[in-house]
């Protein structure tokens, strides 16, 4: 009997899907939208893998409702806090991410962020696109400048060391703030967090949403910002309080933000009061968004996969 797989989606990018079916019994929620606890749990018994997108929450009753046969739980997504970990680790379940083959396109995007928010380039084009560019007035669409600005990257790793390389690019002067990647390199300087905050023009967050980074920026933090400063956040929604992040930017405490992710996604049509924020480009979740890298996020989640069934260690496990 073929082995059973669950996937949270019957349709990915690329061709990873195909090639897992070719393996084992792939067995997929059917809808459109996306499935609840419930229906996942009904799929799940007897499974021996399990593929999830990053925003699927991979809770203990789901690794008990697949039963001991789940050895494999593969996120298509770099983030990883939808996982139960210690559940997962109490049942011996290997659990892999896809870092690597998203860095550099999340990179693309959280400079695409970073232009869009400083040079109010959504404003802009929606000023445009009502018919309000009746005549050319030098103080219209006024921005700040991002070429010899001061980037803050707080975390990095991949993605933000993939940023620290375009912003050379720019003649940015880039510090970062890192307690596990402390050192200095070629592109960055090690700084403390109060430093980042007091020198950036541009604070970009690149760390995992996790206990200790849960609200990291709030109130405190955007107030030790520069009030010509631009919040950027590609990584997780958790990692601002967003709360703090619209009173501050409504009372010019920091000048903009450029967000991709946020505290409740998918938003639906109740839109976080961010959105409507004339300082504050939106965006939703597109951070790996091209053809090329969300087919490979599949392929690496399909080859964590079929790579543990065959009693192989996984490529790309969690960080311990
Ligand atoms: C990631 O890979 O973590 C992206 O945010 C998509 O979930």
């Amino acid at each position: 009997m073929a082995i059973r797989v669950l996937t949270t989606r019957k349709e990915l990018p690329g061709s990873g899907l195909s090639r897992l079916a070719e393996g084992t019994d792939v067995v997929s929620w059917p809808g459109a939208a996306k499935p609840g606890p419930d229906d996942l749990a009904a799929l799940a018994p007897g499974s021996a893998g399990l593929l999830a997108l990053g925003s699927d929450p991979v809770d203990a009753a789901l690794m008990a409702a697949a039963g001991p046969s789940l050895r494999v739980i593969a996120l298509a997504s770099m983030g990883f806090d939808n996982v139960d970990r210690a559940a997962a680790a109490e049942r011996g379940i290997v659990v892999t991410h896809t870092p690597g083959v998203l860095a550099e396109t999340t990179a693309d995007l959280t400079f695409a962020l970073i232009l869009a928010a400083r040079r109010r380039l959504g404003a802009a084009a929606a000023s445009l696109e009502r018919g309000g560019w009746d005549v050319f007035r030098m103080h219209d669409y006024l921005g700040l400048d991002v070429h010899g600005a001061t980037l803050g990257l707080v975390g990095y790793g991949q993605i933000g060391r993939a940023v620290a390389r375009r912003a050379q690019g720019f003649g940015m002067r880039v510090v970062h703030h890192d307690p596990y990647a402390a050192a200095d390199d070629s592109l960055s300087t090690s700084v403390s967090l109060e430093t980042l905050l007091a020198e950036a023009d541009v604070v970009s967050l690149h760390v995992p949403l996790t206990a200790e980074t849960r609200h990291l920026i709030s109130r405190r933090e955007l107030a030790a910002m520069k009030p010509t400063a631009t919040l950027v956040s590609t990584s997780r929604g958790g990692v601002v309080d967003e709360e703090a992040l619209l009173g501050a930017v409504r009372a010019g405490v920091v000048h903009s933000a450029g967000l991709d992710v946020y505290e409740r996604e998918p938003m639906g049509a109740e839109l976080s009061p961010l959105v409507d924020e004339p300082y504050v480009v939106t965006l939703p979740h597109i951070g790996s968004a091209t053809d090329s890298t969300r087919a490979a996020m599949v392929d690496l989640a399909v080859d964590n996969i079929l790579d543990v069934l065959a009693g192989h260690p996984a490529r790309t496990p969690l960080p311990g």
